[in-house]
């Protein structure tokens, strides 16, 4: 495939010996980005989680530019490239914003001026706690620690959960921002698949450990019977953060 970044050929991957995702291909180019959909518990954060090198897959692998992240731990993959936003945040809450983004900071073009600019809010409360933020602010953080690992690509594992929907918008708009304008690779799994498929280039629907659809995200959004079956809307609206 041209230019592909992120690769992930035949992941097997569970907890003890229950398995999640069973034989879990997927590529992704760079400068593309891919909404990760599927009801509650089939496996999107299980997906994340192994990418991210936080669980050691039965088998399969990962590549990043070409070369195998199988056995690197962590902190290894996020040097090498490896953005992630977990599910739920997980800021350092007694630690300050500031602080925050300084122990992520890697050089390049993300710096704290430019994840200031993209969050103005994050400067304002620079000094408080992270443990202080509300909801929305926290998750601003976290994309904005990331974003000072400077990835090569970003994970986001459900960012808008739990926000409420002014608050919603304002995170969507900002992450538009980093992957429309500024071209950043992504795999965003979110439960609001209207804004999902609206953002990412493809799209794939994971059911049963397995991927039941994929295609550009055009395609998933008219494919309104499987977004019905399998993720459990009626239809994939074209509101952002809807
Ligand atoms: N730490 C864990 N130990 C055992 N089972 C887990 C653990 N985390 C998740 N699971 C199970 O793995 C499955 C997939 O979970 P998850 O990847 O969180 O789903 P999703 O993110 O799609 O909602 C679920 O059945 C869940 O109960
Ligand atoms: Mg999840």
């Amino acid at each position: 495939m041209a230019d592909c970044l992120l690769e992930i050929r035949g992941l097997s991957v569970g907890y003890g010996d229950g398995i999640v995702l069973s034989d879990l291909s997927l590529s992704l180019e760079r400068g593309r980005s891919l909404a990760v959909l599927g009801r509650n518990g089939v496996g999107k954060s299980t997906l994340m989680l192994a990418i991210a090198g936080h669980l050691v897959p039965r088998s399969g692998t990962v590549l990043l530019d070409g070369q195998s992240l199988d056995q690197a731990p962590p902190f290894q993959r996020c040097r090498r490239g490896i953005g992630w936003v977990p599910q739920g945040r997980d800021v350092f809450a007694p630690l300050t914003v500031e602080e925050n983004l300084l122990i992520a900071a890697r050089k390049g073009p993300w710096t704290m001026r430019r994840v200031h600019e993209l969050f103005p809010r994050l400067l304002e409360r620079r000094r408080n706690y992270a443990g202080q933020l509300s909801g929305g602010e926290q998750q601003m953080l976290a994309i904005a620690r990331a974003l000072m690992t400077n990835p090569a690509v970003l994970l986001l594992d459900e960012p808008l959960e739990g926000l409420a929907p002014v608050v919603a918008q304002d995170v969507a708009r900002c992450i538009t921002e980093v992957v429309e304008k500024e071209g950043m690779s992504a795999i965003l799994v979110e439960q609001h698949a209207g804004f999902a498929l609206e953002l990412a280039h493809e799209a794939l629907i994971i059911e049963r450990g397995r991927v039941v659809r994929s295609g550009t995200s055009a395609q998933i959004a008219a494919d309104r019977d499987a977004l019905e079956l399998h993720v459990g809307i009626r239809k994939a609206t074209s509101r952002k953060a809807s």
